[in-house]
């Protein structure tokens, strides 16, 4: 058996005061509940397993291993794999993002950017400004640090300049985050009017933008826009990741800061890891300079667009009346927004006693809010298996505003 810690004394006083703003959320409930066997989960935020490029990374492994032998496996610059960082600034050029290699930092997943940003950051107090509905890593990556919050208000397009203005001229707020681009949880798109205004008011404010982007080359429609930090380099800190475009599992991801703060998150991810596995950054350096990535991507993009129109065709034709949702032009979630009297919460779980899982929306509100909302998943399932899952939800949430109590069939 595996004792638990001495208990002479509660575990609440040995556990450093920054544990009690670090809970476990509860979507990892969720998620453990949509993880089980049998159940049809449109909860999760995973690509399709069959998304990964399994032969090239297989080749390129080999070939690492067979041109750099030992050195792929030895440890590295905490900077990143150099080759790596190389291969980035001309990937980075062609989504708008210019630097030299500098400026760039391989992380641990762009999770390890969120988490150092704020290490680096975030003193007890400070003010960490976010969107309404967020992505809540960020928010459990942030709370170690013991920030406040003050919430943007978004629309469609995004968050409301208006209303970060306001936040801005009302609150001395160190830090926005932000996903401009089909954002987790709401899928939407910051427009380009509103990210230039976005830049404007950092500049005027002088606030810093960590711009998290980890979907962007997932579009599966329309013209690709560039990102914030093209507007205001200075003021912003972009992330993203190669978890959608190559594996998640290999934890790679990147950050590009201006010069001096980059020195600070090396400083940082120092204490931390050391550095980012070597041999993962090799397998993905090759991955980019060799060109696997953009002969890859289409298939990516070609699996995910059927999926998410056939999410979007489950809702026009099962969503009754007084029902709201988004229209992704890429990423892996839709919004959806019920009639007023909805109890989401309640509809998830007969949902889950049917098989089927989702998000209730509530849960990405720092401070409250989204109680008729919910996320959609559309990347980790079959474009049948979504349009049936959609049906269910949508025919238990109309038996349960007639007042009807629904049983929900397990759906085959
Ligand atoms: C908005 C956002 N940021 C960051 C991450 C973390 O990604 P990574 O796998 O690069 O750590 C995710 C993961 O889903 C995400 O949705």
């Amino acid at each position: 058996m595996i004792p638990s810690i001495a208990d002479s004394r509660p575990l609440e006083e040995r556990l450093a005061r920054r544990t009690a703003r670090m809970g476990a959320n509860a979507i990892r409930e969720i998620l453990k509940v949509a993880s089980q066997p049998g159940m049809v989960s449109l909860a999760g935020g995973l690509p399709a397993p069959e998304s990964f490029p399994l032969e090239i990374i297989r080749t390129l492994a080999d070939d690492v291993l067979a041109e750099q032998g030992a050195a792929a496996l030895q440890y590295n610059a905490t900077e990143g794999y150099g080759p790596l960082r190389e291969a980035l600034v001309p990937f980075l050029a062609a989504r708008g993002v210019e630097t030299g290699i500098d400026g760039i930092t391989v992380f641990s997943g762009s999770q390890g950017v969120l988490d150092t940003m704020a290490k680096v950051l975030i003193s007890t107090g400070d003010v960490i400004a976010i969107e309404s509905p967020s992505y809540l890593g960020a928010i459990s990556a942030f709370n170690a640090y013991e920030p406040n919050y003050v919430s943007v208000a978004t629309d469609e397009d995004g968050v409301i300049p208006e209303d970060l203005a306001r936040l801005l001229d009302e609150h001395p707020v160190k830090l926005l985050y932000l996903v401009p681009t089909f954002q987790n949880p709401t899928g939407r798109t910051l427009s380009l009017a509103r990210r230039k205004a976005v830049a404007e008011l950092l500049r005027a404010h002088d606030v810093l933008l960590l711009e998290d982007d980890p979907y962007s080359s997932l579009r599966y429609e329309g013209e690709a826009l560039p990102p914030i930090h093209a507007f205001a380099p200075e003021h912003v800190v972009y992330t993203s990741t190669f978890s959608k475009v190559l594996a998640p599992g290999l934890r790679l991801g990147f950050s590009v800061a201006p010069t001096d703060l980059a020195r600070w998150l090396v400083i940082a991810k120092q204490g931390v890891d050391l550095h980012t596995n070597t041999y993962g950054q090799a397998i993905a350096a090759a991955y980019l300079a060799e060109g696997h990535l953009a002969a890859h991507l289409p298939h990516i993009l070609d699996l995910y667009r059927p999926r998410r129109d056939a999410l979007l065709g489950a809702m026009d034709t099962y969503a009754p009346p007084g029902w709201r949702w988004s229209r992704p032009a890429g990423g892996m979630f839709l919004w959806a927004e019920g009639p007023a009297e909805l109890d989401v919460l309640g509809l998830y779980e007969r949902c889950v006693a049917g098989g089927i899982a989702f998000v209730p929306g509530q849960f990405f509100f720092a401070n409250g809010g989204g109680e008729t909302t919910m996320r959609l998943n559309f990347t980790s399932a079959e474009a049948p298996v979504l349009e049936r899952a959609v049906s269910e939800i949508m025919r238990t949430a109309a038996a349960m505003s007639d007042g009807v109590s629904a049983a929900v069939p397990v759906p085959a």
